[in-house]
């Protein structure tokens, strides 16, 4: 990749996402999202500001789908590719299901930027929940800025459930909706902008949101394919260069439609939608039907999705279809009104709008609600005027291109009024077509999509502090991630006894650190919880260390914001029962809360007396519940119980993983029992001189050395013992 040119990463997680021939509608994950992050990651790779779009996704290795959404990298074009990253094993499983392996996610893209990808993205774009909980992660690591799109969200479609008559619990059961939306609030506050295709998606769908205040949106369509809707008359002007598949779709829509009309030379009037009752199919046939007039002067056809046996289909899908017909029937509309059947016209689609715009016929929208309407941009793209609801969408398209009239789809003779006036009046039917055909292409092609998203995030980038290369400091907190992936040496040090305790060489030792900024970073492990390691911390002058590893390894946090390493949190979670293990324990008469604030979400302490009797009844008790732990007896005094999956050599060994740092370039320091789990292994051990006696067994051990010196002066010993600083 070029170091120059902006390197922006797009996260999509859900649904199965290929450049070449996409699945869209293949399942409820794989539809318009995907269409869309696709193109617009073509369509960014094209500008010349831009040096590389990574369109980042689930990688799945399922034989129920294709094997292509198991290639890690996919080319899009020169300067876009996908990239797939593995999380929540390799079955590909539907959205709601990911919740819980989105911080594996998080961490291995961390790998694939410091590996593969080789530099920190410039910008980084969520799409969906989902998209927006991984990009959030990245930003505040990287203090990189965070663009959002929702594509929908859920208190909006929690609402409608609920209207349906589904219950809380069911919705959550079935949706986890209410995790979804948790995270919908986060990424409002943080999010530097939010992209939307309409304002009426603001209004509707994020307004719902208690952080709506505090996001900023900027509304940037999305674009279609000019290449594929181009204006009805080339047909006409060049026949000769018309591709064989166009006249072949010509051919075939011509037929089906003739199979229905009686005077087929008519304009006529254009309905495509799927088969649903808020598509509002029947108002349309109702103000054909009670207008002769209208009758006389065009015919009618409604394309409504695909249908086979009625009888088989979903219910509403049914009604709707059911309706038409006996709507046809009732109203006599034989010989005007064309329903084709056939098959997914989905190929013909920008022949049928042309079609119809040859005709000088009109394409009308009569939905009930309509957010945005694609139809109407790729009908307006063709040339042919359009009749739509007022309401968001429409109401942005047609305010952009004025090419039709909005009605109220609840009045069916204002809809025949609306499609008369255009077909009467041929002047306004051709200014109409026009600027249709014109605005389409100032406001709804891809690359002004890309042209408007290239200065916003110009614009974010020129708002936030300079990063310059390692630079810290962003709105989320800090970019910690930036000095993580560059350096590539980490000391971890206990606190007590071992980092303070001499003031004049833990001075030395911090001049240290800060002079080799570029090369190493630092951090403690500790028993205290994260608010005592900081008081510690200041009583000594220290500043805030790049890592903070407390409560005894069952938390992680970053630079001097403290941003917890939800990742780690998340990895402890498993099979890990607080509720079950305190109430075990708080029958034992022996043990001693610790103090209040020592209590943490994965770490319960208690004070007990030195006994090896104690001991085997606190293990016996948790093991006839079968709870899985991790207990740690230190100092004659404090009992940890914490999962079984933590302690502070895991959390180590958890960062030595997360930051592609090899063990033996992080060097660990210590001085008594607690600490000796850590200092253990692969890593550099560092003994002090000041150190308690239970240590004494380790001398002799691969990679341990024991200083003569004292405290932090052990440590600089250290770092010259293992020539940590040279290369
Ligand atoms: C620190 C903590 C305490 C813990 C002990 C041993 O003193 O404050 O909660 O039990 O370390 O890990
Ligand atoms: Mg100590």
């Amino acid at each position: 990749m070029p170091p120059f040119g902006l390197y922006i990463q797009l996260f999509s997680i859900h649904g199965l996402i290929r450049g070449e021939s996409p699945e869209l509608g293949r399942d409820a994950d794989t539809g318009g999202q995907v269409k869309y992050v696709v193109e617009l990651a073509r369509s960014l790779g094209e500008h010349p500001a831009v040096a590389q779009v990574d369109l980042i996704t689930r990688r799945i290795q399922d034989k129920a789908v294709s094997e292509s959404y198991n290639q890690p990298i996919e080319s899009l074009s020169e300067k876009a590719r996908i990239v797939r990253i593995q999380c929540g094993g390799r079955r590909y499983i539907r959205k709601e299901l990911l919740w819980p392996h989105l911080d594996e996610f998080v961490d291995k893209t961390l790998k694939y930027i410091k590996v593969d990808a080789g530099r920190i993205p410039d910008v980084i774009h969520g799409h969906y929940a989902d998209g927006g909980y991984v990009a959030g992660q990245l930003a505040s690591i990287f203090g990189t800025p965070f663009l959002f799109t929702g594509h929908s969200m859920g208190r909006h479609k929690k609402t409608k459930l609920l209207s349906e008559g589904l219950s809380d619990e069911e919705i959550n059961r079935r949706y986890f909706i209410d995790r979804r939306i948790g995270v919908e609030e986060e990424v409002l506050k943080d999010a530097d902008r939010i992209i939307t295709s309409t304002a009426h998606e603001i209004d509707k769908q994020y307004a719902l949101y208690d952080n709506f205040a505090s996001a900023t949106f900027n509304i940037v369509p999305p674009g279609i394919d000019i290449d594929t809707f181009y204006p009805y008359y080339y047909t006409q002007l060049d026949a000769e260069s018309e591709s064989e598949a166009s006249r072949q779709a010509r051919l075939l829509l011509l037929n089906e439609l003739n199979r229905f009309w009686v005077t087929p030379d008519k304009p006529f009037i254009l309905a495509l939608c799927r088969p649903d009752h808020r598509k509002n199919i029947k108002g349309l046939i109702t103000a054909y039907a009670e207008d002769k007039e209208l009758q006389a002067i065009a015919n009618l056809a409604i394309f409504a999705g695909i249908r086979k046996d009625i009888g088989q289909m979903e219910e509403n899908e049914r009604n709707v279809l059911t309706d038409m017909l006996l709507q046809m029937d009732r109203y006599d509309l034989y010989g005007k009104l064309a329903i084709p059947k056939k098959h997914d016209f989905s190929t013909e689609v920008p022949e049928l709008y042309r079609l119809c715009a040859s005709s000088h016929g009109v394409f009308v929208n009569p939905a009930l609600v309509e957010p945005f309407g694609l139809t109407l941009i790729e009908a307006a793209s063709c040339g042919l005027p359009i009749v739509a609801t007022n309401d968001g969408g429409p109401r942005d398209i047609i305010g952009n291109c004025r090419n039709g009239i909005l009605i109220d789809p609840s009045d069916s003779g204002e809809i025949a009024r609306a499609c008369r006036d255009i077909l009467i009046d041929r002047d306004a039917w051709d200014a109409y077509s026009r600027s249709g055909i014109n605005g389409v292409r100032s406001h709804y092609v891809w690359k002004v999509h890309s042209d408007q998203t290239v200065d916003l995030i110009e614009k974010v980038r020129e708002e936030m502090p300079d990063l310059g290369d390692l630079g810290l400091f962003s709105k989320q907190g800090i970019g910690f991630g930036r000095l993580l992936t560059k350096v590539n040496r980490l000391l971890i040090t206990d606190i007590d006894n071992t980092l303070v305790g001499d003031d004049d060489s833990l001075g030395e030792l911090l001049e240290i650190f800060s002079k080799n900024r570029d090369k190493i970073a630092w951090g403690v492990a500790t028993g205290r919880c994260q608010r005592r390691v900081m008081e510690a911390l200041a009583e000594h002058r220290v500043p805030p260390p790049d890592i903070v590893i407390s409560s005894v390894g069952t938390e992680i946090y970053y630079g001097s914001e403290l941003l917890p390493d939800k990742g780690w949190s998340q990895h402890l979670s498993y099979k890990w029962k607080p509720k079950q293990i305190s109430e075990t324990l708080d029958r034992l008469d022996f043990l001693y809360e610790q103090d209040g604030e020592e209590r943490r979400d994965y770490k319960i302490s208690y004070l007990m007396e030195d006994n090896p009797d104690y001991l085997a009844r606190v293990h016996q008790a948790l093991q006839e519940r079968k709870l899985s732990y991790h207990l740690q007896f230190s100092n004659g005094q404090f009992l940890d119980i914490i999962p079984f999956r933590a302690s502070k050599g895991k959390a180590i060994r958890y960062l030595s993983y997360k930051w592609e740092l090899p063990l033996k370039a992080i060097m660990v320091c210590g001085d008594s029992g607690n600490d000796e789990e850590m200092l253990r292994g692969d890593t550099c051990g560092v003994v002090v001189g000041n150190y308690s006696k239970e240590l004494d067994h380790l001398r002799g051990l691969r990679r341990m050395f024991f200083s003569k010196k004292e405290y932090a002066a052990g440590i600089i010993d250290g770092i010259k013992h293992y020539r940590f600083l040279e290369n």
